[in-house]
């Protein structure tokens, strides 16, 4: 390593507790992990922490819409969440959750030092509040008339037609989104945290070096509006924490949910023995990083920096923004089936190859990040696949069969292993500034060139002959040494690959590997390290994805919580050309190689319909044979992995094993209309 060890705290965004984790999310928790890692190989003491956001009306409303409590559904969202982020090797030092003891405590004491600094006041507003539900109405849960344009519809703080905003009391003819009724304006007593006292010192912040500039100069549109109070309380019922010496008063959830940054680490440093304060205290010298969407930028750069000085704490050295995940150019579509999820994903593809991809994406801008398919599968064959595990497959077999899997260098080393063991500092400067483009650019230049010596070489002419043996084994022991320089530079971004190459090395990388060699070391039998991807195996994950969605009526979704939302809204005319009809399960089988679907034949009364339906969690094809059920019968027919299918049946319930048919009685009688 060179220069003395840093101390560092990285943060990845709290993903709320109400959804799965999908490709979004991951290019996130990938860029950070990347980091991560890296600064680890290099030495320094580096701690990686994230949570779930567990609190706020969406969370709260989800739990009572499964039926369970919020905590329960905290406890298990989180546990799916983890699980993803570790299959995608995302490694954290804690995940723990913004329902926690450590936040709690954090948080009250934050909040009684802003009170005591004089940070802290209190005034009576009016809210538009749901007098069946007997709740304040945040503004995306109230829908209504534009009172600029009059679309009818509308988000309750702006306009998707005309794009005016407002508040929500503004809208005309405004309803609840939760009950449906119309909401009343009612009087309540908030707590505000006084922003404006902050203007110089969050100038001074963001000035200094602690954003991006582009960050910098879009938050300066605050100022010159000038920075407003900002409202921290909500009103029971809410699920959150109750403000001390407030009954009935919760923090807002974008004030506990960076706080969870701390309390996530709280958790690991009284576990582990390492010093909080060290990292958190006004005189700290360690860094502190959170990487971030732009989405959620001014909660980071505004709100927190803020809080946390009016507390008594330091302020973060970066906040670091990244851009959104686009899929073939537009935003992630579920309708497309470009809304994957981590689990989806994962059904199908190799973690390693998202990640390598989305490293030679990500530079240290805010710009989108387009997740191209072809050229997703074109870059990992030809770049991992075909650059540089192709050094080692070229170079290990001659090594382990003629040579006793021994490492031979020659005296006087190629120029093209010693330009790699040179490129490390400026390798290393990529990464530490987060140009991973960069870096992975420069990298494959490497392997290039490493491929282009072994070319010249030519180990398997020379090989045949006598007189060349040690020369053969010493250009191949310069090839495995190029690849092992290369896994050592790309360590940090392909921890799946990395490990079965520390196998292979019989060798265990850290950053400082590239300047020791292997000489006169025993190597193992090379094993295929990576498969090619297949683009077909991109278009299942499309298709499940697509299914997913679908799945509403007919199928159990991969995860536990991965409930549709309600669709897009369709006039009663969409609705109006849906032919639902009676048919009857004529013949009902298990279809090999799929774990959730059924073939169903369907008489129509005259036509034979092949359908696949996602219900074999909850019936055996015999149960069905001979039953009536409800079919979308003008449903455009859609090829499926296992054949066609041409129209759908009606299923409902919650999933897996309760998941019922439509079963009419009553005189129905296949291919009748169902009105
Ligand atoms: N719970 C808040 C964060 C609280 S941090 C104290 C939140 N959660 S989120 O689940 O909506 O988003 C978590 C992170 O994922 C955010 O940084 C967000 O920007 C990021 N992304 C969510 N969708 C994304 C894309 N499509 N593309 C890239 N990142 C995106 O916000
Ligand atoms: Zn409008």
């Amino acid at each position: 390593m060179t220069g003395t060890p840093r101390k560092i705290l990285i943060t990845s965004a709290l993903p709320y507790a109400n959804g799965s984790i999908h490709l979004g999310h991951l290019l996130e928790h990938i860029q950070t992990d990347i980091w991560s890692r890296f600064q680890t190989a290099r030495g320094h003491e580096c701690y990686a922490v994230c949570a779930d956001d567990a609190h706020g009306t969406p969370v709260m409303l989800k739990a009572q819409e499964l039926g369970i409590t919020p905590e329960e559904m905290v406890q298990r969202t989180q546990a799916e969440h983890q699980a993803d982020l570790e299959a995608f090797g995302v490694h954290y030092h804690n995940y723990h959750n913004t329902h926690s003891e450590e936040n709690r405590e954090l948080c009250s004491g934050m909040y009684e030092s802003l009170k005591a600094n004089g940070y802290i006041s209190q005034r009576t507003i009016s809210q538009l509040f749901d007098p069946e539900k007997q709740m304040f109405l945040p503004d995306r849960f109230v829908k209504g008339t534009c009172p600029k344009c009059g679309a009818e519809d509308q988000n309750g703080d702006n306009c998707d037609v005309c794009g005016a905003t407002y508040s929500p009391t503004e809208l005309k003819d405004p309803r609840s989104v939760v009950s449906g009724a119309t909401p009343i304006l009612k009087d309540s007593e908030h707590y505000f945290f006084d922003l404006p006292q902050f203007e110089e010192s969050l100038q001074k912040w963001l000035k200094g070096g602690n954003v991006q500039p582009e960050i910098a100069n879009k938050l300066q549109e605050w100022f010159e509006h000038g920075l407003q109070q900002w409202d921290i309380s909500r009103d029971a019922p809410y699920f959150g924490f109750e403000i001390p010496g407030a009954p009935n008063k919760f923090f807002y959830v974008w004030v506990d949910a960076p706080v969870g940054y701390l309390a996530s680490f709280k958790n690991y440093c009284d576990k582990h023995g390492v010093d909080f304060d060290s990292f958190w205290s006004v005189d700290s010298d360690a860094e502190v990083y959170h990487f971030i969407g732009k989405d959620i930028t001014y909660f980071h750069c505004l709100f927190w920096p803020a809080v946390l000085e009016g507390s008594g704490y330091r302020k973060p050295t970066g906040v670091n923004v990244h851009g959104f995940v686009t899929v073939n150019g537009a935003k992630m579509s579920k309708s497309k089936g470009t809304f994957i999820k981590a689990q989806t994903y994962r059904n199908h593809l190799e973690p390693d190859y998202l990640r390598y991809y989305f490293a030679s994406k990500l530079s240290d801008g805010v710009t989108d990040i387009d997740l191209n398919f072809e050229d997703f599968v074109q870059k990992v064959n030809s770049d991992l696949v075909g650059k540089v595990v192709n050094i080692a497959s070229r170079c290990a077999g001659f090594i382990s069969k003629k040579f006793d899997g021994t490492l031979l260098l020659p005296s006087q080393l190629p120029s093209e292993l010693t330009d790699m063991q040179a490129a490390s500092e400026s390798i290393a400067q990529s990464f530490d500034s987060r140009q991973y483009s960069k870096a992975i650019r420069d990298i494959m230049a490497l392997a290039d060139k490493a491929n282009q010596y072994i070319d010249t070489a030519a180990p398997w002419v020379t090989i045949k002959d006598p007189e060349k043996q040690q020369f053969t084994q010493e250009v191949c022991s310069v090839g495995i040494n190029a690849f092992r320089i290369l896994m050592t530079y790309l360590a940090p971004v392909l921890p799946e690959l990395t490990s079965k190459a520390e196998a292979f090395l019989n060798d265990k990388l850290t950053w400082d590997s590239a300047q020791n060699l292997l000489n006169n070391h025993q190597i193992n039998t090379f094993k295929a390290l990576m498969q090619r991807v297949d683009m077909d195996k991109v278009n299942q994950m499309v298709e499940e994805s697509k299914e997913d969605l679908k799945a509403t009526a007919t199928a159990q979704p991969t995860g536990w919580l991965a409930k549709d939302p309600i669709a897009d809204e369709i006039t009663f005319d969409d609705f109006a050309k849906v032919d639902f009809r009676i048919a009857k399960i004529a013949k009902a089988e298990h279809v090999e190689g799929a774990d959730k679907l059924l073939r169903l034949q369907l008489d129509l009364g005259g036509e034979t319909r092949q359908v696949f339906a996602g219900i074999k969690s909850a019936y055996q094809p015999e149960q069905l044979e001979g039953k009536l059920t409800v079919m979308v019968a003008n449903l455009a027919p859609r090829k499926m992995r296992f054949g066609m299918s041409e129209g759908m049946v009606l299923a409902a319930g919650p999933g897996g094993e309760d998941l019922f048919i439509l079963e009419p009685h009553e005189g129905a009688e296949p291919g009748m209309k169902v009105k």
